[in-house]
């Protein structure tokens, strides 16, 4: 019989040796001809199927609501100064996207295993919160630096609503907002944030779809799908930072010495 030589590489998701390419078994005219968007091909690449529609408008809402959030933020921020330093569009566009992490945009993985951890035991908000204080973690998806009580981000509004009428359950993102209310009872800038209501809403897409098995769900939870959400979106903004930059032919960046607490 056939004698199959070992491979140094394993792929799963696409394959372009035929007459197309095929992004997970369904090939580019179809993905053309059929207006697929790219919730769609986000979906066939990420998860390997074609999920419902409403789930992948919903993906592409987070990605819109994501794809910048102003100059002062910090991936803006390191876009900006590096574009300026004369460097090229991938190195601005990185020296941003490294900001991404536990503070900034890149909480969504932990988000959704705490909440869904804390959910799936049935802990009470307070038993949450007080355990995650007791073990000195800052619960992921709470709080922000100018967003508060007083002065809600409205990417979470939208992204509520929208899971409110199209979600079979929102089970997680109710359980995130019991948690908001208990933490905005401590702090007035503890709010739900924009990665919070990310990831529990992203819980509720994959439990309420019944596109995804049990093991299929915790395999995604822990290898941490849901940055690449917030690192696609705000990709789109940092580009467009470097290109207003070049546009402006704005200078090397240096910051004034009067804002440094030069202290020994
Ligand atoms: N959980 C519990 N307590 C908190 C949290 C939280 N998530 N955030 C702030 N606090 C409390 C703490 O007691 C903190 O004191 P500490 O420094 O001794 O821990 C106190 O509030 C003061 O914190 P602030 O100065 O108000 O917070 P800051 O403005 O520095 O941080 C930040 C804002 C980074 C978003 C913070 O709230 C946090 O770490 N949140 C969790 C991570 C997260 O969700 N990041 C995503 C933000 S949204 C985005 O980037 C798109
Ligand atoms: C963002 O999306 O970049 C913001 O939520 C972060 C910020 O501090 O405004």
């Amino acid at each position: 019989g056939k004698v199959r030589a070992p491979t140094h590489i394993i792929s799963t998701i696409s394959d372009d040796r035929g007459e197309e390419p095929c992004y997970a078994g369904v090939p580019m005219s179809t993905i053309v001809e059929q207006g697929y968007g790219v919730g769609d091909v986000l979906s066939l690449l990420w998860f390997k199927r074609s999920l419902p529609r409403y789930c992948t408008q919903f993906i592409e809402i987070c990605i819109m609501l994501c794809a910048d959030h102003g100059p002062c933020v910090s991936g803006a921020h390191n876009t900006i100064v590096t574009a300026r330093a004369g460097k090229d569009l991938v190195s601005s566009l990185v020296s941003g996207l490294l900001t991404i992490g536990p503070r900034f945009g890149g909480a969504i993985d932990d988000a959704a295993r705490y909440f869904k951890d804390a959910y799936d035991r049935g802990l009470t908000p307070y038993e949450f919160v007080e355990g995650m204080k007791k073990k000195g973690i800052r619960v992921p998806g709470i709080g922000h630096r100018i967003k508060s009580r007083d002065n809600r981000d409205k990417r979470v509004e939208l992204l509520q609503q929208y899971a409110h009428t199209h979600f079979p359950s929102v089970k997680y993102m109710e359980y995130a907002v019991k948690v908001e209310t208990y933490t905005l009872s401590k702090a007035n800038n503890l709010v739900l944030n924009v990665d919070g209501a990310i990831g529990s809403l992203f819980l509720d897409l994959l439990a309420g779809s019944g596109m995804f098995s049990k093991q299929e769900i915790d395999e995604i939870v822990e290898i941490g799908y849901l940055n690449g959400l917030f690192v696609l979106a705000r990709s789109i903004g940092l580009i467009g930072h470097t290109f207003d930059q070049k546009r402006l032919k704005q200078p090397l960046y240096r910051h004034p010495w009067e804002d440094v607490l030069y202290t020994k």
